[in-house]
């Protein structure tokens, strides 16, 4: 017989169900079992004096989780969830689970997130924690159909590097046979590079490294970059058009896609409608007026976007907002700066619910800037000749934006820890499992 998952049962059928045993219970003459599989769970039930005793006995050695096969027929029934209970005529254990469970995560008891961590295999059992990654795998989807249909070339690029651009960001070191290397920090270098190679519009959803001993709840060492770049643009403006388009389509997806498992979440998800963009300068005037005073050489941190998003918020009612042109000080040494203003950039941050979730800008592209603006942050462009000689030989305005689909997924479910938002986070405390 073909296996049937749980969400297909129908009354009157005789089927083949497969998955593990949640939960058992006795009551009386009554054994429940609940049998779940990746799509939901179906009560299983037992008659003393009814059922086979070999099945009996079966299950009277079951434990928690043993992984088990039932065929037998799908019957209506008012008391069980769901609507239908199913009679067994066979059963057979595919595998025993241990006991006691090294964690619980049947939602009863809370289980301290460490813990969850290094039994993740058995936390994904809990379908809260599944359809989280059930939402991130549409989420991955959504942004791969996005950039396709907007004729965007998806790029792989390598991730052992001589070097990197992030500022600020640190570089993880590695032994690459008797020379170092580093494993990047971002795919910067490379994106840029297709650009002029003639792809002119280009993506990379791929690993970002970043040796950064935060221990926050935003930041991993180890996170999944979506980073994309386009050549050939009028200003900033035409990349934060990009980031407007993606977080409509991937939003717009989400609802129609993952309806069942958004109930699960206490979450009021909607497509913006337009998403305001104000200048920094502007983002620092209302913060003042709120008493949070940030200098002009300042960025905005966690407690200032915080702010902002809900003071945005309240003015505009949208989620999100674009703040752009970043104080040069601390922005990276390829962001253009524009021409009337060597102490900003033409770059902005785009902010979801108070929390950062890409940085973007337009880049410099004429080599004696570039070279001028490197040595300014003490960067040398002669001893990056594959990076500079990009811009040689028939280059362009063009610009990109930064990602994280960890910090995505953690802001569109409004999860208090990015690491709930990836199967396995990378962090200075935790390199396994
Ligand atoms: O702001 P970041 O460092 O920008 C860049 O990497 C530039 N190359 C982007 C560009 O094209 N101009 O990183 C981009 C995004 C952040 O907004 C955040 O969503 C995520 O990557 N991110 C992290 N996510 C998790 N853990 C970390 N340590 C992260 N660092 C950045
Ligand atoms: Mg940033």
């Amino acid at each position: 017989m073909e296996r049937t998952y749980t969400s297909e049962l129908k009354s009157g059928k005789k089927v083949l169900v497969m998955g593990w045993a949640r939960n058992i219970r006795e009551l009386g003459g009554l054994i429940f079992i609940q049998l779940a599989d990746r799509e939901g769970s179906v009560q299983v039930t037992l008659k003393k004096g009814e059922t086979d005793d070999k099945i009996l006995k079966i299950v009277k050695e079951m434990n928690r989780e043993d992984c088990f096969s039932v065929e037998g027929s799908v019957v209506k029934s008012k008391q069980a969830p769901g609507g239908v209970e199913l009679k067994p005529t066979a059963i057979e254990i595919i595998s025993k689970a241990d006991t006691p469970l090294p964690i619980e995560f049947d939602g009863k008891i809370k289980t301290g997130l460490d813990k969850r961590l290094d039994y993740r295999f058995l936390d994904l059992r809990n379908p809260r924690n599944m359809a989280i990654f059930k939402i991130r795998s549409q989420m991955f989807k959504a942004t791969t159909d996005f950039f396709d249909s907007q004729g965007f070339m998806n790029i792989n690029t390598p991730k052992l590097t001589v070097a990197g651009v992030e500022s600020g960001a640190e570089l993880f070191p590695v032994m690459y046979f008797n020379k170092e290397a580093f494993l990047s920090q971002s795919p910067q270098i490379y994106k840029q590079m297709m650009v002029m190679g003639g792809f002119e519009k280009v993506y990379e959803i791929a690993p970002v490294f970043r040796a950064e001993k935060s221990h926050t709840t935003r930041h991993l060492t180890e996170f999944t970059g979506i980073d994309f770049e386009m050549g050939f643009i009028k200003d900033v403006h035409d990349v934060m058009d990009v980031n407007e388009n993606l977080m409509k389509h991937i939003i717009g997806h989400i609802l129609k896609k993952c309806d069942e498992e958004l109930k699960i979440f206490d979450i009021k998800l909607k497509v913006p409608k337009k998403i305001p963009r104000i200048t920094m300068k502007e983002a620092k005037e209302m913060l003042a007026k709120k008493g949070k005073k940030l200098g002009e050489k300042d960025d905005l941190d966690a407690e200032g976007e915080k702010l902002l998003g809900k003071l945005m918020n309240e003015k505009t009612g949208e989620d999100f907002v674009f703040v752009y042109n970043y104080p040069w000080e601390k922005r990276p040494f390829y962001h253009m700066k524009p021409e009337d203003d060597p102490s900003i950039t033409s770059s902005f941050d785009l902010i979801w619910n108070g929390v950062e979730i890409s940085t973007g800008a337009q880049r410099e592209h004429r080599y004696d800037i570039l070279k001028k603006q490197a040595k300014e942050k003490g960067v040398n462009l002669d001893e990056m000749k594959d990076y500079g000689n990009i811009f040689l030989f028939g280059s362009m305005p063009h610009g990109g934006t930064g990602f994280g689909l960890d910090r995505f997924v953690e802001c569109l479910l409004k999860l208090e820890n990015i690491r709930e938002a990836i199967l396995l986070p990378r962090d200075p405390e935790r390199l396994t499992p």
